[in-house]
């Protein structure tokens, strides 16, 4: 692992022609993705700016541009037509001002009239490093690019810790006001939600309150990237808390939840109807977020970043690193959330194949599980040993997910095998691979499990038991990786 200095880690980027080297190397890595949204060089992170605008979506990631290391983050745009086919936009937003002098970090769109409107934080900080938050807004331009304003809506509360970041705005019908929800972590390092409020998009910004959430007063020490959306009736809050290890997710400190029940603007809580689950059984799966003004309120447009902070990845010996998940569709079915692949990726499909035991870099393979327990694994050797082994239990009905056996190991520590658990007996998956990440939907999207995988050249085989039935498609490429800064 190469070490950074903080100078190299917050240059600013002066001009393209900086990186131009960087990306035509990685270019010829055999884990470019063909049909996922990945960093134009260096290090992709949290998906920010998603929403619907005007006909086309837009899209930005936390990017930095000069290796897989966490410094200086720019918002990198992408647009697509249809969340399938996705092209480079170039640069989002730079930390160039005063507000964000180390850092343009996470947030959210929505599109407004004719606007489309970025709220992000701004990340101060001084010489002595002490980190002052903004919360900031840009407009996107004619030329595709958004300009932001030149002050901040509102800065940080001094209540609170330092960590105060990640606005996500939403509009409410009944109260006829625009919220902002903040990540935020209180003085006694506790994970929280801040609000505010205001009539109009732009201006007149006031605190509301601290977010009240019933029995998750001390869950977590700081809750990134909140996000809510209301879902055929039901609020859903979305949220990815730190510094705290859950039941079942080995010794990971980060996590992706989302609790279902009802946000009450006049009190400023959000009352849970159930317990939390987490959004994702995955190894990599990260500040999720969805699209804004869909205009479904039957569905939701999720995406996330394939990746956890602090975890480090094989593609980090080739200076990038990171991937955004498929977008997905989310309902609620049951009381729970359930997430499909978009019907559109159907149109990514090359000819089908006839399952022969190898396994093409990019593909979607569907599984009709047998009755009882099974056992499938991806990327073994040409005898089926070794891989990501997934083993079903029926009598527990959990999925159990083993990365223990891949040639390139990483992130040992944090916990190499996990489990999905299911309501229902297990009947299909769904798998989309691509070159370095895999997405499983189970049961129609009733559990995910969504991890990286770097397999080496003689690790393109699955193994399943015979008799089972499997289909197989090459998946074509829909992400054009253009040199766009
Ligand atoms: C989540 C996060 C956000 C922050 C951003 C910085 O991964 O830590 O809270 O805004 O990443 O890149």
């Amino acid at each position: 692992m190469r070490e950074w200095t903080r100078d190299e880690r917050y240059r600013v980027l002066k001009s393209p022609e900086e990186i131009r080297e960087l990306y035509d190397r990685i270019q010829a890595s055999a884990y470019r993705q063909r049909y996922h949204v990945q960093p134009v060089t260096g290090l992709s992170s949290d998906p920010n700016g998603f929403a619907l605008h005007r006909g086309t979506w837009h899209l930005c990631y936390q990017w930095c541009p000069w290796g897989a290391v966490h410094g200086l983050k720019y918002w990198y745009h992408v647009t697509s037509p249809d969340l399938v086919h996705w092209e480079n936009a170039g640069i989002g937003l730079k930390p160039d001002c005063f507000y964000d002098n180390r850092g343009t970090h996470s947030g959210s769109a929505i599109s407004h009239g004719d606007e489309l409107v970025f709220f992000y934080t701004g990340n101060h900080r001084d010489e002595d490093w002490t980190r002052t938050p903004y919360t900031c807004a840009a407009v996107l331009g004619p030329d595709n690019r958004p300009v932001k304003l030149p002050e901040p809506l509102f800065g940080p509360r001094d209540d609170h810790s330092e960590h105060q970041r990640d606005p996500k705005v939403v509009w409410n019908e009944a109260k006829r006001k625009y919220y902002i929800f903040i990540g935020a972590q209180t003085l006694d390092l506790r994970g929280c939600v801040l609000i505010y409020e205001s009539e109009e998009l732009l201006r007149g910004w006031r605190f509301a309150g601290e977010l009240k959430v019933p029995g998750y007063e001390s869950f977590g020490g700081m809750w990134e990237c909140p996000y809510i959306v209301n879902i055929s009736g039901k609020d859903v809050l979305i949220f990815s808390p730190q510094y705290t290890k859950l039941p079942g997710r080995a010794e990971s400190t980060n996590h992706n939840v989302y609790l279902i029940g009802r946000m009450d603007y006049d009190t400023l809580t959000f009352i849970p109807e159930g317990p939390y689950r987490h959004l994702d059984y995955g190894f990599d799966f990260y500040a999720a977020q969805g699209a804004a003004s869909i205009g479904d309120p039957d569905k939701a447009i999720l995406i996330a970043w394939i990746g956890l902070p602090d975890n480090h990845y094989p593609t980090e010996e080739e200076d990038w690193e990171g991937s955004l998940s498929l977008p997905r569709e989310l309902r609620i079915v049951d009381g729970k959330l359930r997430q499909t692949p978009l019907a559109a990726l159907e149109g990514l499909r090359g000819a089908e194949l006839v399952p022969d035991g190898t396994l093409p870099a990019a593909c979607e393979l569907d599984v009709a599980a047998p009755d009882g327990d099974f056992e499938l694994a991806l990327f073994t050797k040409a005898d089926g040993a070794g891989g990501l082994r997934l083993k079903y239990d029926s009598a527990r009905k959990v999925c159990t997910v083993d990365r223990t056996g891949l040639d390139r190991r990483f992130n040992e520590k944090v916990g190499e095998v996990l489990d999905m658990p299911l309501e229902a007996p297990l009947r299909a998956l769904r798998i989309f691979i691509d070159r370095c990440s895999v997405e499983i939907f189970a049961n129609d999207g009733e559990a995910t499990f969504t991890t990286h995988a770097y397999p080496t050249e003689r690790e393109f085989h699955y193994a399943a038991p015979e008799g089972v039935k499997l289909r197989l498609w090459p998946m074509n490429a829909s992400v054009t990786d253009k040199f766009v800064i």
